[in-house]
């Protein structure tokens, strides 16, 4: 833009002061198409603007029409000024529109500045009648979720999509950061990770399929779990992760389980213990945490002053102290010796359920906690062998948090040659896994990783109670709308 104002202008003198001060000039006369989150900022007083973006209030006076508009930049949005002629067609809540004018300090305090409209052109109209939202009511979330193609235009959920987009890029900062290589691990796969059978065959639809052979020639499923994918670099580059959405055929309802949820899953070769694994944990939900605090301070606001209030109070404990580690086996002593009645049984040897997590969490301050050691026929084959410890465990872990329950579920990797094959075995599936237990063959090292469910994260972060809310396109058992 500045090229071609200075090629527009006839720039006699040469000091670039004077060039930069007729620049501003012709600024100040050619509208600058800017995005809401650039205005509100102030910095451009007295520039002819341009603004596009949906109505988010409607407010006609007398002698003023006054109009709230965001264009999903930042929550704020940009009060616009106009003399009541330019109301025509009818501007109204939840029509898209184009504004220009020029940006005057605002006399309110709440907003530093205000477009001074001389042209409101309605790019999109809408019938505020017909229009599920309703201006200045504040909907629930689950009254939001009837309309998942028209939700994103609510403050709640523009908030949400936000914190989300800074979330993802905070986690792969913190892989970046700390020598983690990215990985792209396949959606489609002909492997069971978690052996628990919920998968969701992938074959082609139409007339030219042949239902008696598989086009992969083998089955093949939407994955469950980029690990094992992982665990064949982590054979290479000593620190991988991935990113990605994962599939789960559970027929459930629950407040947090989907069947397309997104995972974040980290491997590190040469790992000495379990700590190795929670540490990254730790750090990683710290470091996440602390970004989207500080840098989508007003949209986590929202959330904590009007969907979830006292959740702030909830997040600033967590992460005031380190994170502490109990075995399953305490975890079970803890269990039993509380005055609750629970539904399911702690007998050791059980699976910990969601009522289990959320007590423990609470016996330990209401503060994320790591569970360590689990049964070992609890956990799948890939899980290392506790050999030294009297029942017989596992090294895995799992990271259960305030108001979620298990946010992490991780372990370290049976290694060992000898005792994984006498596993796959067990199991019938050393055919399927001969590739697997190549990866023990040649060069094989101590190894773990971890899988966070990142919808889980954000319901934490946030003290959102259904998983539905915070992932744009929920799918789960009799739902996929769109
Ligand atoms: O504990 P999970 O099943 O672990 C694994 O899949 C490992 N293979 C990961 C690894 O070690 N690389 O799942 C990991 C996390 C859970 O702790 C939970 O937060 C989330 O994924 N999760 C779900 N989130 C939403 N909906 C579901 N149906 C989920 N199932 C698991």
């Amino acid at each position: 833009m500045f090229l071609a104002a200075a090629k527009t202008l006839s720039v006699t003198s040469t000091t670039s002061r004077e060039i930069l001060l007729s620049i501003r000039h012709y600024c100040k006369k050619t509208p600058t198409k800017l995005r809401v989150s650039e205005v509100v900022s102030g910095a451009d007083l007295g520039a002819k603007t341009t603004v596009q973006g949906w109505v988010r209030s409607v407010r006609p006076q007398k002698a003023n029409l006054f109009l709230h508009v965001n264009d999903g930049s930042s929550l704020q949005p940009l009060q616009i000024v106009a003399s009541p002629e330019l109301n025509n067609p009818l501007v109204t809540f939840g029509s898209a529109v184009e504004v220009t004018g020029i940006l005057k300090k605002s006399l309110h305090q709440k907003q530093p500045v205000e477009l001074e409209a001389d042209q409101v052109h309605v790019i999109g109209e809408c019938n505020p009648v017909d229009f599920p939202f309703k201006i200045k009511e504040r909907h629930s979330l689950e009254y939001l979720r009837q309309f998942p193609h028209l939700r994103c235009r609510t403050n709640a959920f523009s908030s949400l999509l936000r914190i989300r987009s800074e979330a993802t890029s905070a986690i792969h900062s913190y892989f970046k950061e700390n020598g983690f290589i990215q990985i792209h691990t396949p959606i489609i796969t002909s492997n069971d990770c978690e052996g628990a059978g919920e998968l969701f065959q992938v074959e082609p639809s139409g007339p030219e399929y042949n239902e008696d052979e598989h086009f992969f020639s083998v089955p093949a499923f939407l994955t469950v779990s980029g690990q094992l994918h992982l665990e064949v670099m982590s054979g290479a580059f000593s620190k991988v992760y991935t990113f990605g959405p994962t599939f789960r055929a559970e027929n459930s309802q629950s407040r947090r389980h989907l069947a397309e949820f997104y995972m974040v899953e980290a491997e590190v070769s040469f790992t000495q213990s379990l700590e190795d694994l929670t540490k990254v944990m730790e750090d990683m939900f710290r470091s996440a945490t602390e970004h989207v605090l500080a840098h989508c301070a007003e949209d986590v606001d929202l959330f904590h002053k009007h969907v979830t209030p006292g959740h702030r109070d909830v997040v600033e404990s967590m992460l005031k102290k380190r994170f502490p580690a109990i075995t399953y086996s305490e975890a079970i002593d803890i269990l039993n010796r509380s005055s609750e009645e629970f539904a399911f049984p702690t007998d050791w040897g059980c699976d910990l359920q969601t009522e289990h997590e959320k007590y423990l969490v609470k016996h330990c301050g209401n503060i994320p906690v790591f569970v360590t050691d689990y049964p070992y026929n609890l956990k799948p084959f890939y899980a290392r062998d506790n050999q030294d410890h009297p029942e017989h465990t596992a090294a895995a872990v799992d990271l259960l948090v305030p108001g979620v329950g298990e946010l992490c579920g991780g372990s370290l990797r049976e290694e060992r040659l000898d005792l994984l094959r006498a596993r796959l075995e067990e199991a019938g599936l050393e055919d399927t896994y001969s590739w697997y237990l190549d990866l023990r063959r040649f060069g094989s090292v101590p190894h773990g990783g971890f899988g966070l469910g990142f919808e889980r994260y954000l319901q934490c972060v946030l003290g959102v109670d259904n998983i539905k809310d915070v992932i744009p396109f929920p799918r789960f058992s009799h739902s996929c709308p769109l």
